[in-house]
């Protein structure tokens, strides 16, 4: 019997035109496996097609709570943003349908597993990188960096042996799609001059089409998840799902980066991502409130670790879980409510409650009730100037440059 393989199926074109060329190639028994995590199309259309291209087998895998539950909030939690501006949907995606994966070679008895990724984008690396931490014996294939077909090739190839060409095909874009965001790229989008078309977003009205009057959220927290919208308790897929409608329909969530990729290129992406984009938000309120100065230093440094550590496909490694530890502990008591507003393409907070908050109202006010000792901050501010007062007498202050004492 052929040796099997399980290959990660979109239904698009790539993956399609691989289950016949790794059939071919290596004589190999292909197993499709399609996870939904929010972006795929209709799952039995995707199963039939991947049976009449030649796969042995076409499974499918509902993932959408188990990405939001053990992926994205756990992101959120830590504010995970690749260089300030891209909250990694694909790149939390990635690992996810990697497990998948090697979960099912082994229960197929399966010598390797395959994606469609091509061998200048991070993707390729993120697959095969989780691939060597969660089963470093089992082969990988990647086809797309094999074959060495330009896209009309692959067209070309398709068409030869009736792989049914999708219509997105005829757009010049490259895109990938799940519940926390979509990413575009290719076509005009590569001249990082040029604005991005209207007709690159599907996600998000233009400021000009979104409505004229802003909108209010409330979002809950418990333990730095968000757990509820405006008051009613939400289940994470399905408030995801509400909040990027709610604040797409505003326009929030466009991201234009030009992104530093792990193999060296600079690369330009347009990101929609309205849910995200709330939820970072509202979340570092959430954390402001409730977060001592000393932890919030601390959690921003965290961020930008595990960012990167998400964006180069090192999510099943050992540091990742050690850092997972510490922002769970962390996020405790990061628990409450915050409002914000929709308007035009701004998402602002302009609220947030908190039953834990560390905001204290006797001792911020300046009105009646104030219980803050003004009086104190005399001989505080004594000691905390004393090596400033210091300095300046033996080294001169700003402005006031002492001749330097011979020695
Ligand atoms: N640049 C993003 C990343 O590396 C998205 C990659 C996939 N983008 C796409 N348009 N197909 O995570």
């Amino acid at each position: 019997m052929a040796d099997k393989v399980v290959l990660a199926y979109s239904g698009g074109l790539d993956t399609s035109v691989a289950i016949k060329w790794l059939a071919d190639k290596y004589n190999m028994g292909v197993i499709a496996l399609t996870a939904d995590i929010g972006g795929v199309g209709e799952l039995s259309a995707i199963q039939k097609k991947a049976k009449k291209v030649g796969a042995i087998k076409a499974l499918t895998i509902d993932a959408k709570k188990l990405f939001v539950d053990s992926f994205v909030f756990p992101a959120l939690k830590v504010n995970a943003v690749y260089e300030k501006q891209y909250p990694l949907a694909t790149a939390l995606g990635r690992p996810l349908i990697t497990k998948l994966l090697v979960d099912t070679a082994i229960k197929e008895g399966a010598v390797a597993v395959a994606h469609g990724s091509t061998g200048k984008g991070n993707d390729q690396v993120r697959f095969d990188v989780s691939v060597a931490a969660l089963a470093p014996n089992l082969k990988i294939l990647a086809p797309a960096r094999e074959w060495g077909m330009t896209r009309e090739e692959t067209i070309a190839y398709a068409e030869k042996h009736g792989i049914q060409i999708p219509v997105k095909v005829a757009s010049p874009y490259s895109i990938d799609e799940n519940l926390w965001g979509r990413s575009i790229e290719c076509g005009v989008l590569e001249d990082p001059w040029v604005e991005p078309p209207e007709e690159v977003f599907a996600w998000t009205k233009s400021m000009a089409e979104s409505p004229n009057k802003p909108e209010y959220v409330e979002i809950s927290f418990e333990a730095g998840s968000p757990v509820g919208l405006n008051g009613k308790k939400l289940e994470g897929v399905v408030l995801i799902k509400k909040l990027n409608e709610l604040a797409g329909k505003h326009g929030v969530g466009r991201v234009d980066h030009v992104e530093s990729r792990l193999v060296g290129i600079k690369s330009r992406e347009i990101y929609e991502s309205p849910a995200a984009t709330v939820l970072l938000e509202a979340h570092q309120a959430m954390e402001a409130m409730t977060l001592s100065h000393q932890q919030l230093r601390f959690n921003e440094k965290v961020s930008n670790e595990y960012s990167d550590i998400i964006y180069n496909g090192l999510w099943f490694t050992q540091l990742r879980q050690d850092l997972a530890a510490y922002v769970d502990r962390a996020q405790q008591y990061v628990t409450g409510t915050v409002r914000v507003k929709l308007y035009k393409g701004n998402c602002i907070v302009v609220g947030r409650k908190s039953p834990v908050s560390l905001y204290d109202y006797g001792l911020a006010t300046y009105d009646k009730g104030d219980v803050f000792d003004q009086s104190a901050s005399l001989g505080f501010i004594h000691i905390f100037g004393l090596p400033t007062r210091v300095q300046s007498r033996v080294q001169g202050g700003a402005g006031n440059k002492k001749t330097k004492k011979k020695a």
